[in-house]
C-alpha cells in the first residue's frame, strides 16, 4: 500500500492489486505452518507452564513479537492492527506522520480472526495433509508459533484493508452510504459493498495459486505430495477472509459519521 499518497492508498484497482499480492503472502505461510503437525498443545493456556504468563504458548510467542514490532513502529502503520493492546511499547524510532486518509474508528477483528483460525482453519489445513494424525512434535512447537504469527499477521493485514476499500466506496457514493448509515443499516451496507462476481474470481484465483503453489513441480498429480490443499484455502477465503472483510467495511462505516 502506498500510504504516503492518499490518491493511490484509496484507489480500488491500486487496493486490488495489493489483496492479490496479498494472497501470495498468506498462501505461502499457511504452507509454512502446514509442515507441521497441529501440536494443539501450544493453543491450551496453561498447557505449557510458562514464566508469569497464563498465556498459550503460540499466544505468548505473538505477544512478545507485537512487543518487539511496536517498538520498531509497526502499529503506527494505519494498516496494521494488533493482536494485543497491551504488548504495545513507545517506539525506539521518532513517529511517523502518516497522511489521514482514514476516518477515526476503533474496528480491530483480530480475536474473533485468531480465534477461528485457531479452531476452524489449523484443523482443517493439518487434517487434509495427513498432520492431524501425525501426533504432538515438540520439538517443533517453535517453528509451529512463528509461522501462526506470520499466518495471523497477513491474514489480519488482508482483512483490515477493509477499512481502505470502505473509505473508497464512501467518496465514491456517499450520499447513499450516509443514508445507509443514518438508518444503521448494516444490512444495506452490507449489500451495498458486496459484488459477488469480484469474490467468485478470488475464490477461483486462489484455487489455481493453490494447486501452483502447493504442489511439488516434479510431482504435479500425486496427491502424496501436495504442500497444502486448494479447497482449504479456498475455504479459508470463503468462509473467514472475506466475510471478516465485511464485517471491517460495515464496521468502519457505522462510525464514518461518529466524531
Ligand atoms: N510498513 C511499516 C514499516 O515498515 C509497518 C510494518 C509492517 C512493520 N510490518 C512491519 C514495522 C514489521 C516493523 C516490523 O514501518
Amino acid at each position: 500500500l502506498d500510504i504516503w499518497d492518499p490518491e493511490t492508498s484509496l484507489s480500488l484497482p491500486h487496493i486490488r492489486s495489493q489483496l492479490i499480492r496479498l494472497e501470495d503472502t498468506v498462501l505461502f505461510h499457511l504452507i509454512e505452518r502446514a509442515q507441521f503437525p497441529l501440536n494443539s498443545t501450544i493453543y491450551r493456556p496453561g498447557a505449557l507452564p510458562l514464566p508469569a504468563s497464563h498465556l498459550s504458548f503460540m499466544d505468548w510467542v505473538l505477544h512478545a513479537q507485537e512487543e518487539l514490532q511496536s517498538r520498531i513502529r509497526r502499529y503506527q502503520s494505519p494498516d496494521e492492527y494488533p493482536f494485543f493492546d497491551d504488548a504495545m511499547a513507545t517506539p525506539i524510532l521518532p513517529e511517523l506522520q502518516y497522511p489521514k486518509v482514514l476516518w477515526e474508528n476503533e474496528v480491530n477483528v483480530n480475536q474473533e480472526l485468531k480465534r477461528r483460525y485457531i479452531e476452524e482453519v489449523l484443523p482443517g489445513v493439518c487434517r487434509q495433509t495427513g498432520r492431524a494424525e501425525r501426533g504432538e512434535a515438540q520439538e517443533n512447537y517453535g517453528s509451529a508459533a512463528t509461522a501462526d504469527v506470520n499466518c495471523l499477521q497477513s491474514l489480519s493485514r488482508r482483512v483490515h484493508f477493509g477499512k481502505f476499500v470502505a473509505e473508497s466506496k464512501f467518496r465514491k457514493e456517499t450520499e447513499r452510504f450516509v443514508g445507509l448509515i443514518r438508518s444503521g443499516d448494516r444490512k444495506g451496507i452490507d449489500e451495498a459493498i458486496t459484488d459477488k462476481a469480484v469474490e467468485a474470481k478470488v475464490l477461483e484465483r486462489l484455487r489455481v495459486k493453490a494447486e501452483m503453489y502447493g504442489a511439488d513441480p516434479g510431482m504435479v498429480g500425486s496427491e502424496g505430495a501436495r504442500k497444502i490443499q486448494g479447497e482449504a484455502v479456498v475455504g479459508l477465503y470463503r468462509d473467514l477472509v472475506i466475510p471478516l472483510t465485511k464485517v471491517v467495511e460495515v464496521e468502519y462505516l457505522m462510525a464514518r459519521l461518529k466524531g
